[in-house]
């Protein structure tokens, strides 16, 4: 008899059998140096697009949307992102402007999510990332956007075949990092 579309999603294979170790006790104070390194390795595993991610925002009634985008920097204003005001994101961000990022290693069983506020950079760091595009021609775009999204939370996740998947929590709080260890979770 034919698969049923729940028969087949569950035989699907999920993480690759040799999975990177975490040592969350021996996790930087911050998460910026931690998810640097862990994107370090998603590159260094050949991974396409592993600067992709999804970022979710909300309009001011709460409803909340989500979409990829290609992650563009981290420095000390936060984690970079780029898109059009004219979208339907930018608008979101101007009547609430906080946004969650989730990065995902699948071939690593690595999850990455990092939620906080996000304020817009200068126009010419804007204008910058839009002309260093590939395939850029020159012309300007004034409506392109360069977003800082300095976050509240980061929370790290390496997945493991006894099911004893790791979390790591990083809290701001004040000008520290507060590191903590959310209860076991599938
Ligand atoms: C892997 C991937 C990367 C993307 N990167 C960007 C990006 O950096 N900036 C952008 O504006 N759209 C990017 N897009 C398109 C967005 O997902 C989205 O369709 C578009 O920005 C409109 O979103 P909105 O209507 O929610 O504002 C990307 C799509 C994919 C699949």
């Amino acid at each position: 008899m034919a698969q049923t579309l729940r028969e087949q999603l569950r035989a699907l294979p999920d993480f690759p059998e040799n999975l990177p170790s975490f040592e969350p006790d021996q996790a930087p104070e911050e998460p910026g140096p931690l998810f640097l390194r862990w994107l370090d390795e998603a590159i260094a595993a050949g991974l396409r697009q592993p600067h992709a991610m999804s970022l979710a925002t909300t309009d001011a009634a709460g409803r909340v949307s989500s979409r990829m985008l290609i992650l563009k920097d981290l420095d000390a204003d936060g984690w970079h992102f780029a898109t059009s005001r004219t979208s339907r994101k930018a608008s979101e961000l101007d009547q609430q402007p906080r946004a969650a990022m989730n990065f995902f290693w699948a071939d690593l069983g690595r999850q990455v999510r990092v939620a906080g506020a996000v304020t817009p950079l200068s126009a010419e760091a804007s204008e910058r990332d839009w002309q260093d595009r590939p395939g850029a021609d020159g012309s300007p775009n004034p409506e392109w956007q360069l977003y800082a999204l300095r976050p509240a939370e980061v929370e790290f996740w390496q997945g493991s075949h006894d099911r004893r998947h790791l979390r790591l929590r990083y809290v701001a709080d004040g000008g520290r990092w507060r590191k903590g260890r959310p209860g076991r979770e599938e």
